[in-house]
Formats: C-alpha cells, sequence, structure tokens
C-alpha cells in the first residue's frame, strides 16, 4: 500500500473510532457492535505499529494506556483551581442567596447541579485536541496526569464542532456504583484490598504509575466548568450546552432556579433520588448562571462568591442490633461486628456495620437487641452511631466483648494502651495461619502467583499447609488432587513457589508479617542489619538507631524474635533456600551515605535511567520526591527538563546538579 493510502486509511479509522467512542461512553448509543469496535481498533494498532511516523498521541488507539511507569510532571494551573464553599443547611443555603442578592442588587439566575463525588479534574484543549490533564493539587499547582486521562472514554481526545482555539474545562472524574463494585471483586479474588469508597477509587486510580492499569478501570467523568478567554456565550450553562455539542459529556440534571423553593425543591429531589443514580453525589452546587454577574461577585481567597455546594447529610438507617459476631485477623485482632436486620441505607441493603473495638461498644452503652442508628459516613463499612434508649426493652443485657477467642477458645488479651483486644495464640489459631499464609504469597511480599485464599483454605483443612515453610514443602501431586485445581494450575502454583526463592531480603521480611513492620520499615531494616541472625541479635537501641524505627516498632521486633515457633520457622524457610540476608548488590552499594537528604530527579539521563538513578538514591539511604519544595535538598537536572521545574528550584534556591555530579557524590563518601 502507497504511504498516502496509508495515511488515509489511519485517518479514516481514527475518526470513526473517535466517533463510536462517542456514542457509546457519553451519548451511550453505540450503532456498532463491540466485536465491529474491536476489529477497526486492531487494524488501526496494526497501521500505526507498521507506520511509527504516523504516531499521533492523541489516536484512539492511545486509550490502552502504556507500561511506562510515569513521574507526575507538576503544573501550574492557568487559572487557580479553587473549592467551592461547603454548607450543611438550608438556612446556610438562604444566607448565600441572600448575599449574592444584596452584592448585585439586580434580578439573578442559579444554575443547579450534583455534585459529584469523585476528583477533580481540568482539561486543557488546544485546535481542538487534548493537551494537558492536571489535577487539583494544592489548587495552584497539580500534577499532569495526561497519559491516565487518555485512557477514560467518555473524555474526547479530539473535538467536533466549533471550539475556541484554546481553553480549558474542569469536571470531575469518578467510578460508577457498578464499575466500583465490579474492580474491588476483582481486587478481592487477586488477594488486594478493596477500596473504601469510589471516591477513593478514582483519585487512587489517577495517581496510578501505570496507564495501562488505569485503563481498566471503568472511569467516567462529567464536566462543569469551562475557562478561557473566548467563550462561547456569557451564560454558564450555555457554555455548558455548547461544549456537549464539542463531544463532552456534560450532566443531564442541571436546572435553573429563579428563586428559593425552587432551590429547596431540588435539594429536596435530590436528597432522595440520588440513591437511584447509577453514580454517586455528596451534595449539590448552585452557581450564578450570568458570567458578567459572577465576575462582578468575584472570589475571596479560597472559592468563588458565585457559587457554593450544600452537603448532604449522612443517610441515617435505623433497624435491630440481632447479635454481634467477633472476627479475628491475621495478628490476632479481635474485631466485633454487629449484624442487623436488613435495612436500605444510601442505595444498599445493610446487614452488618463495624463496632471498630470494645470501647466503642461501651461508649455506646450497646444492648442485646438494641434498635440502633446505622450511618455511611463516606465509607463502604456502615457504622453504628447511636442506639434508642428508649426503645430498649428493660430486661436486656449490655453487650460484653468476649473474653475467649471464637476461633480457637484462647483467653484474649488486651496489650496496654491499645483498644484492640488480641487472640495471643498465633501459632495455631486458624484464621491467623491462614491470614499469615495469605500475607507472605500476597504481591507485595513474596508474590507467589496463582496461589489464592481458597485453595489455601483448601490445603490447610487437608493439614498440607500448617505455616509459610510448608508451602515449599508443597509437591504439584497434592494440588492436582484439590477441587477444581488443573494441572496447569498446579504448576504454575509450584513454579512460583520456587521462583519466590529469590525473592529479595527486604521482601522476605515484610512477608513475615512481623506486627507494624510494612513495606517501608522491612526496607529500612534489610538495609541497615543486612541478615536474619544481626536482626535477630539487634538491641532495642541499636532497632531505634535506624531512620523511622520507634520503639512500638521495635518492640514488635523484639518479640518476635522470643517466639519459640518463629524462631524455628526462619530455619525452616532458610533451610528452604529462602533469602534471608541482603544480597551483595544490596549490601555494597547500600548505605547511608545520602543520609536522608531528599531529591527530585528530572529529564533523560546518559548513563542511568531515572528508575535506576531512583534506586540509587534509595539504597544510599536518600529520599526520592516527585515535587519541588523547600525541604528538597537537590534537583539532578537531566537533558529536557522541564522548564518549570529549575525555575521552582532556582526560585527556592535549592542546588541543582548534573547526572555526573550526582555520581561523584556517591562515589567520593564510598571511598
Ligand atoms: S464547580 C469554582 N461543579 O466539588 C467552581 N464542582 O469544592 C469550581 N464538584 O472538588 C467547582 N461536582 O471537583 C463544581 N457540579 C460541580 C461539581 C463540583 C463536584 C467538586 C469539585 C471540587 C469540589 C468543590
Amino acid at each position: 500500500m502507497h504511504k498516502e493510502n496509508i495515511a488515509q486509511e489511519i485517518n479514516q479509522l481514527r475518526q470513526q473510532l473517535h466517533q463510536h467512542n462517542y456514542r457509546y461512553y457519553v451519548l451511550n448509543q453505540p450503532v456498532i457492535s463491540d466485536y465491529d469496535f474491536d476489529q477497526m481498533m486492531h487494524r488501526l494498532i496494526e497501521l500505526e505499529h507498521q507506520n511509527p511516523d504516523l504516531f499521533d498521541p492523541n489516536s484512539p488507539s492511545q486509550r490502552v494506556g502504556s507500561d511506562i511507569s510515569q513521574e507526575f510532571e507538576q503544573v501550574i494551573h492557568k487559572y487557580p483551581m479553587l473549592s467551592l464553599g461547603n454548607t450543611y443547611s438550608e438556612e446556610d443555603v438562604t444566607d448565600f442567596y441572600n448575599r449574592v442578592a444584596k452584592l448585585l442588587n439586580e434580578p439573578f439566575e442559579l444554575v443547579c447541579e450534583l455534585k459529584y463525588d469523585g476528583t477533580a479534574i481540568g482539561l486543557t484543549y488546544e485546535n481542538g485536541r487534548l493537551i494537558r490533564a492536571v489535577t487539583r493539587g494544592d489548587g495552584v499547582r497539580g500534577d499532569d496526569v495526561t497519559a491516565n486521562v487518555k485512557t477514560i472514554r467518555s473524555i474526547p481526545l479530539q473535538l467536533e464542532g466549533d471550539y475556541p482555539a484554546s481553553f480549558e474545562i474542569r469536571g470531575e472524574i469518578f467510578l460508577p456504583r457498578a464499575g466500583f463494585e465490579k474492580m474491588n471483586e476483582a481486587r478481592r479474588e487477586a488477594g488486594e484490598p478493596p477500596f473504601a469508597n469510589p471516591r477513593n477509587a478514582a483519585a487512587g486510580s489517577l495517581k496510578t504509575q501505570n496507564s495501562k492499569m488505569v485503563a481498566q478501570r471503568p472511569l467516567d467523568c462529567f464536566l462543569y466548568y469551562l475557562l478561557g478567554e473566548e467563550l462561547p456565550a456569557p451564560y454558564h450553562h450555555q457554555n455548558l450546552e455548547t461544549a456537549r455539542s464539542w463531544g463532552f459529556k456534560i450532566s443531564p440534571y442541571i436546572k435553573h432556579c429563579q428563586n428559593l423553593n425552587e432551590v429547596f425543591d431540588f435539594i429536596h429531589h435530590w436528597d432522595k433520588a440520588r440513591n437511584e443514580l447509577p453514580f454517586e453525589i455528596d451534595g449539590i452546587v448552585f452557581k450564578v448562571n450570568n458570567l458578567d454577574q459572577q465576575k462582578r461577585l468575584g472570589f475571596t481567597a479560597k472559592s468563588p462568591r458565585w457559587a457554593i455546594s450544600y452537603k448532604f447529610k449522612a443517610e441515617q438507617g435505623y433497624t435491630l442490633l440481632q447479635s454481634v459476631s467477633y472476627q479475628v485477623g491475621r495478628t490476632g485482632a479481635v474485631t466485633p461486628v454487629a449484624n442487623l436486620d436488613p435495612v436500605q441505607l444510601a442505595g444498599t441493603t445493610v446487614k452488618r456495620a463495624s463496632l471498630h473495638n470494645a470501647d466503642i461498644i461501651k461508649s455506646l452503652d450497646l444492648h442485646q437487641q438494641d434498635m440502633v442508628y446505622v450511618e455511611k459516613g463516606g465509607e463502604i463499612i456502615p457504622k453504628i452511631v447511636g442506639v434508642d434508649t428508649d426503645a430498649r426493652t428493660p430486661d436486656t443485657q449490655p453487650v460484653e466483648f468476649i473474653t475467649h477467642c471464637p476461633e480457637c477458645g484462647t483467653e484474649l488479651k488486651r496489650v496496654e494502651g491499645e483498644a484492640a483486644f488480641y487472640c495471643p495464640n498465633s501459632v495455631t489459631c486458624p484464621p491467623q495461619v491462614k491470614g499469615r499464609i495469605e500475607h507472605f504469597i500476597s504481591r507485595k511480599a513474596m508474590n507467589i502467583d496463582g496461589l489464592g485464599s481458597e485453595t489455601i483454605e483448601l490445603l490447610y483443612k487437608q493439614n498440607l499447609i500448617n505455616d509459610v515453610a510448608d508451602l515449599y514443602s508443597l509437591k504439584k501431586t497434592n494440588l492436582v488432587q484439590l477441587e477444581r485445581m488443573g494441572d496447569k494450575s498446579a504448576q504454575n502454583i509450584i513454579t512460583g513457589i520456587d521462583a519466590s526463592r529469590e525473592v529479595p531480603f527486604a521482601r522476605v521480611l515484610f512477608a513475615l508479617g512481623i506486627r507494624f513492620v510494612g513495606e517501608t520499615v522491612a526496607k529500612k531494616l534489610a538495609s541497615a542489619f543486612k541478615n536474619i541472625e544481626a536482626l535477630k541479635g539487634a538491641t532495642q537501641e541499636q532497632l531505634i538507631d535506624v531512620d523511622e524505627i520507634g520503639e512500638k516498632i521495635a518492640n514488635s521486633v523484639i518479640q518476635y524474635f522470643t517466639v519459640p515457633e518463629n524462631l524455628t520457622l526462619i530455619d525452616r524457610l532458610t533451610g528452604k533456600g529462602v533469602q534471608m540476608a541482603a544480597a551483595e548488590t544490596e549490601e555494597t552499594t547500600a548505605g547511608n551515605t545520602l543520609n536522608g537528604q531528599s531529591f527530585v530527579i528530572s529529564g533523560s539521563f546518559s548513563s542511568f535511567s531515572r528508575d535506576e538513578l531512583k534506586s540509587i538514591i534509595d539504597k544510599n539511604g536518600g529520599k526520592n520526591v516527585s515535587g519541588i519544595s523547600s525541604k528538597t535538598n537537590y534537583l539532578v537536572a537531566g537533558e529536557k527538563i522541564g522548564p518549570a521545574k529549575l525555575a521552582k528550584a532556582e526560585k527556592l534556591g535549592i542546588p541543582v546538579i548534573t547526572e555526573e555530579e550526582f555520581i561523584q557524590m556517591i562515589e567520593q563518601s564510598n571511598e
């Protein structure tokens, strides 16, 4: 095929895919099947692959994201990204309305919108193409998350119609309820902790370093604010409607209000109807429609005087407490859970609520069979916020925290100064044993592929594993006899277990599940003590000497090595070939040369990749930070470093060093 024809086909495919994408994700009216869409996309990707010179960063193919991990550049907002004043009562809304009326002293119209519960984003378009997407950050500067945002299918990469040459549009990126449930389900299956609510999930997704992962999350976006020098109309709502015609997803739930009664009607309607929406909202936003009036009202230091948000009160449920049950976690901590008569709350049926700990039960003065109030305070797990003592029958007994472990019968203990009760039988208490194994194999620990909680449950029941060292004695024959276990899966597990012998010492230390020893602490311990023997012999003083390690962690480490079963376990793991010492390379280069100093790495380098430089900093006791602040010690500047970063470093008087200077710094002190 001729180059010209190829270019033409590519362009045509891009145009068509943009259109189908818009019909599917913005209008919800697809006209072709998913299969046909995929076929067209495959063809485009194939052609782009064969013709790299025709690459276009805004091609629909770019929505799949990339594996390249990104460091977010900080960008200064052209227009500061302010937040809105919050109100919580109708009186506050009345005050806002009267204030505006008084300041304007002429008729005005309010536009009422929903307050989408996600994370704010500012999108910059030039000549109809998305060029930058920036988070709110501190309002003055935010993170450039363009690569991640390009994966959101309802955000147009290329606009249609008569748009201004340059403008910014702001909106809220969120996860619809169904997508959120699906995503958490997948996380649970993968042994990853579920997100607490869709808002956290959306914000967390945007900050993910790998845009390919972001592409798999069903994020969506409503745009609610158009900014620029040449806007199409002198009214806020008209601008949004025009932006809709360029391809943006604008909420259909927008209403004009001429007086306070209409405003309250809108609030009352959505306070109830919000549960039926496919996404979460946490309030209503009111904006003066006329841009000239907006300008006259202006801004306070933090927010516009022409807009305000009204936050819904947390919805309460009222129901009967059936019983209290107790869950035992991996560390032995016992958490009380309230079992409730099912009650409808914020769109879901609630049957259980967290009671957190014994103190909470006491402070609620909770009795058996009490009628209780439940709330979902922005989190997915509801909590009991109060008890209706008037509805209590006189002879009911207070809820008493259990004295013995519900799983193994051992008497519970409470560590002084801590709220939680513990089951001290860490060695044979089943949820603790299984929990430790699950933690050991998890992704950030030994990362043993293919082995999930169900398999562990089966292996434990059959007495094939009782601790993490037993994993290394498993044979393929032990696995294939399990329910629903194929030959290939069994082999994968065995291969995964084998491979875990190469996992570096720091992660092994984390995998052991010593209380309070998370990933970072494990790294610090591994680099300070180098091997398990040295760590075992460390005194409290020596431990506290390590950066970021305090008395609580030090005591927990010492306590761990006093338990004979733990010592045997470590011996057995050592015998199975698990790394109990830092590798030579880790050891020799690791040091404290950089002594907690913080570095920003930016630009491209000739001798090392950015990741390599970061790991050198890490291993020499320095800190990697992504943004420059007055606390940064050095900016390591490579080629093509952004001028904004350089300017900021200069302004704050932070030394800017080259790659060579940085390497010299390390070498000199290692001599
Ligand atoms: S307008 C200057 N409209 O609520 C006006 N904000 O503090 C800027 N939000 O995090 C905001 N829905 O991201 C506006 N319909 C809506 C909104 C909305 C949600 C978020 C916004 C910000 C917070 C306001």
